[in-house]
């Protein structure tokens, strides 16, 4: 979900915040050159400075940050750099991109405060694109205004609110369950006898059956030996979107008549659709039989869907299918970053088994509610993403008003670029930023960060939708693994680098020694 930099960015883009692209651009002080068009404007006592006084970065120095100084495959790390020579605020106009980036969380914060009521990341043509083509309902993502909001509406409940993910707490469970077991699996047939390799796909695999499992209430089989055709249909369906998404957002329309990108991206798309519309059908099968025969209609997320009459089985096809890829890349690559850096910190590591066993006597599993007594697991999480945020670039289009932001006034259609990571690797706000710190987090009278610091899963009535899904996930999958092994990193992997492709990934395979622990307690 990386939201695009700009209105057009994103519009090229396609999945704005999973999928941000560009190029971080070149900049140059612009209030050499535009100053003449600089124009003061007054606020009550004090005047306002516009966009033509901030620094600018051009297409040149755009290129030539991310081409000669190295910054292609790390345009999060581009954040820090940028910042250091810019400062807090800036505009960037590079071609498609246009937009006023901001990094500082005073500046975020004030920006975040005064957005809009139907706050929009700026619009999805690529995407949309593909749902009108194929008469598809629109959904979170690609949902804007008024309909958009009524839309998370209703995709809100049963989602939104901490204790609604208390009730998926038994199925995520079954499925770490079914994670566990392919674990010992793979640990048996490594050489070393514990090793477990790519855990970047295996997380993967994880993280599907979850989300699938929540949403379709059903499991796809994702954790088995064989992944059934279907569901490696599916999977396959997902990687050839969001690879051809990439072309099609690069190249120019004209292209799709005589270069087959255009056509795999639709492929892609269509398959998605197809699994989720036949899981869908299935559902509402099973709730018409239930129905039929004066049976209660009891289920989660899909029959709630289905069942509430506030969504058509259209708009459901729609909205279904973006929830779930929402929910794939950012827990698994969040669970392999949570994993890499305990596995490097075993003091760190060490509290949180300790934590964890404390809680969970014997061979118990943890319940939803445990997790609360658990503020060092939480911290983990926190703290893994605020080191690596799985939307380093989010974005926000004010389109209705002019807003001032800082000693600025930017007129209204103005876009901004949030750089969430630069903010959340800023000493004053957090010191020592590049250290593993879960204890920063903790609620024990030490003073809490700035909460705009690390916002993860966004602000305000636009943030992620699946956010206590994901930490539910992440917190029972955590526990459960610390509690049954120490992590141990591989040594012939040696540092693990985060690369930006949509989300921060690793920028090799991540292996990991999965050393089983002796049971201490009955
Ligand atoms: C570590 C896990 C996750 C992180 C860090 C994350 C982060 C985010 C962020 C930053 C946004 C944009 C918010 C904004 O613009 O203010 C977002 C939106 C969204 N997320 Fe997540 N997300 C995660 C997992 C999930 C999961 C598991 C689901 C599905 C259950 C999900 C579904 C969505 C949807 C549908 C949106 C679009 C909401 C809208 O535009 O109305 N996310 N997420």
């Amino acid at each position: 979900m990386a939201v695009s930099f700009a209105l057009s960015s994103a519009e090229r883009l396609g999945w704005c915040f999973l999928r941000p692209t560009t190029a971080a651009t070149g900049f140059r002080r612009a209030a050499g050159n535009s100053a003449a068009a600089s124009v003061s404007v007054q606020d009550g006592h004090r005047k306002l400075k516009t966009e033509a006084d901030l620094p600018e970065i051009k297409i040149f120095t755009m290129l030539y940050q991310m081409l000669f100084k190295g910054y292609l495959n790390s345009v999060h790390e581009l954040q820090l750099y940028q910042k250091q020579v810019y400062g807090p605020l800036w505009k960037i106009n590079a071609g498609n991109l246009q937009g006023i980036s901001i990094t500082s969380v005073e500046l975020l914060e004030e920006l975040l405060r005064k957005d809009e009521k139907y706050p929009c990341r700026g619009y999805m043509t690529l995407w949309t694109e593909h749902r009108d083509l194929r008469g598809i309902s629109y959904g979170p993502f690609t949902e804007e205004g008024e309909k958009w909001y009524k839309l998370r509406a209703v995709l809100n409940k049963r989602m939104l609110h901490p204790k609604d993910s208390l009730q998926y707490g038994d199925v995520v469970n079954a499925v770490i369950t079914d994670f566990i077991k392919r674990i010992y699996y793979l640990r048996e047939m490594s050489p070393t006898g514990d090793l477990v390799s790519n855990l970047t796909n295996e997380l993967y695999r994880f993280s599907l059956e979850g989300i699938a499992s929540i949403l379709f209430e059903t499991r796809i089989g994702c954790l088995e030996k064989e992944i059934p055709a279907e569901t490696q249909e599916f999977i396959n369906s997902i990687a050839q979107m969001f690879t051809y998404n990439m072309h099609v957002a690069l190249l120019p329309n004209w292209t799709r008549n005589y270069l087959p990108f255009w056509q795999k991206y639709i492929d892609g798309w269509d398959g998605i659709f197809k699994f989720g519309t036949k899981m869908i059908n299935l559902k509402m099968e099973a709730i018409q039989t239930r129905l039929d025969t004066n049976q209660e209609v009891a289920g989660e997320y899909l029959t709630y869907l289905l069942s509430s009459g506030k969504m058509s089985c259209k708009d459901v096809y729609g909205s279904v299918s973006e929830v779930l890829l929402a929910g794939v890349d950012t827990t698994s690559n969040t669970m392999l970053w949570a994993l890499y850096l305990l596995s490097k910190d075993p003091a760190a590591q060490e509290t949180l088994h300790q934590e964890v066993t404390k809680v969970l006597k014997g061979d118990r599993i943890p319940t939803a509610e445990e997790v609360n007594s658990m503020p060092f697991l939480k911290a983990v999480i926190k703290e893994t993403l605020r080191l690596y945020p799985v939307v380093p670039v989010n974005s926000r289009l004010i389109a209705e008003s002019e807003v001032i932001i800082g000693e600025y006034l930017f007129p209204k259609k103005t876009t901004f670029n949030l750089f969430h990571y630069a903010i959340s690797h800023d000493e004053k706000v957090f010191p020592e930023p590049q250290k593993f710190k879960p204890e920063r987090w903790l609620r024990d009278g030490r003073t809490r960060p700035n909460p705009f610091g690390s916002i993860p899963f966004g602000f305000g009535v636009r943030a992620c939708v699946g956010r206590r899904i994901a930490e539910l996930e992440m917190h029972l999958a955590l526990a459960r693994l610390i509690k049954l092994f120490e992590m141990r990193p591989d040594p012939t992997v040696g540092e693990v680098k985060a690369n930006f492709r949509s989300v921060l990934v690793p920028n090799k395979k991540v292996n990991l020694h999965f050393v089983e622990r002796q049971k201490t307690e009955t």
